[in-house]
């Protein structure tokens, strides 16, 4: 639990100093800090005035974390989180798909998506028009889609699955037929575990990548393997199948830090999203990251200012809308979820408020 109270730009740095953002040489500076803290201490007045919670993606900046966030974790937690949450409003810190999964189980609450970008190249890769017609290809099949999918898409699948439970939602579904949706990588990756596991499923895919964890490959495993002969490599699903196979973990951003935490190696690559490794530098001071992360454009174009916008004075398009009848579909695709997998990841910090001053 961070219990990290930022009342000064001094304490704000204390947190962020060690964090280098997206690389080994940039960093956060005291005068940065200084000029956040007027904002982050804006947005915890309105937070508390409007009875808002904000929820925040592991990938986003961490000034957004650690300065207003109320809960950092994957998309389908926070979602949950959201759901028992006494607040009117959320403001999800992330992208668009996240956001919808939160009106979809949350439809009487105001849900506000401060990122510019709001996109998602894995997400935007599929509509339900697509889905649609797949459907009819592939009559006989169960459809799951990923939670990294539009509520549209959602509304027109049988079970949706996240990155932490894919294998074990799959395994336990009776139809052998299934279709897989949108992530070629993970459909791969899907194919090869459930081979492993002695299952002898047709499993059918789609062929969206996520923009961010397509760019690895096996020379960076191998190349950091020699030059760090004890590191430890901790791929995400959404990798290459060949990265993934000569990982020595596979697993959501939250099993990713979940095993970081729990192995005693110190030193590791960790094949996700930049905000992660951020997190895990500034939580896990004592291990080591190596090697190189990706950034997400659309993570990254959440700002401080943004979150303020948002709570402030928000545009009509900064609340998230799902056309009433894909509402419906998409919830109970998403809580087919809960029916279908034993346990859910349950990693996700509580954040502590920052108090105004
Ligand atoms: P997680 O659900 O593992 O956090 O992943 C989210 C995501 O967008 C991966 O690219
Ligand atoms: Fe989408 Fe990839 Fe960014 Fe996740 S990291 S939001 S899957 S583009």
């Amino acid at each position: 639990m961070l219990t990290t109270q930022h009342t000064t730009a001094q304490q704000l740095y204390e947190t962020l100093k060690n964090i280098k953002v997206g690389g080994t040489v940039c960093h956060y500076s005291l005068k940065k800090c200084e000029e956040f803290v007027p904002l982050i201490n804006e947005i915890n007045e309105l937070k508390e005035e409007k009875k808002a919670v904000i929820l925040v993606h592991s990938y986003v900046s961490p000034e957004i974390i650690y300065g207003v966030g109320d809960f950092v974790g994957d998309s389908y937690i926070l979602s949950k989180k959201a759901l028992n949450t006494e607040a009117n409003t959320i403001v999800f810190s992330a992208v668009r798909f996240m956001g919808e999964t939160a009106k979809a189980l949350n439809p009487e609450k105001d849900v506000l998506l401060p990122g510019e970008l709001d996109g998602c190249t894995l997400a935007d890769s599929i509509n339900a028009k697509i889905v649609r017609k797949l459907r009819k290809e592939y009559p006989d099949h169960t459809f799951v889609c990923y939670i990294n999918t539009t509520a549209d898409v959602k509304a027109e699948c049988d079970v949706c699955v996240t990155s932490s439970n894919v294998y074990k939602v799959i395994e336990n579904i009776p139809n052998d037929k299934i279709y897989f949706l949108p992530d070629k990588m993970m459909g791969q990756n899907l194919v090869a575990e459930m081979k492993r596991r002695g299952h002898n499923k047709d499993i059918q895919y789609y062929n969206g990548t996520c923009t961010v964890h397509i760019e690895y490959d096996l020379d960076t495993v191998f190349r950091i393997r020699t030059e760090y002969p004890n590191v430890k490599v901790v791929s995400h699903p959404e990798c290459k199948p060949e990265v993934c196979d000569q990982s020595d973990f596979v697993g959501s951003t939250s099993q990713m830090l979940d095993y970081m935490m729990e192995t005693t190696s110190k030193e590791f690559l960790m094949l996700t999203e930049c905000g992660l490794s951020a997190r895990l530098q500034n939580e896990f001071p004592d291990k080591k990251l190596v090697g190189t992360c990706t950034l997400c454009p659309y993570m990254k174009s959440n700002t401080l200012e943004d979150v303020l916008r948002v709570l402030k004075n928000p545009n009509p398009s900064d609340y998230v809308h799902i056309d009433p009848k894909s509402l419906q579909n998409a919830r109970k695709c998403i809580e087919a979820i809960d029916r279908k997998s034993t346990r859910l990841n349950s990693s996700h910090i509580p954040l502590s408020r920052m108090p105004s001053s």
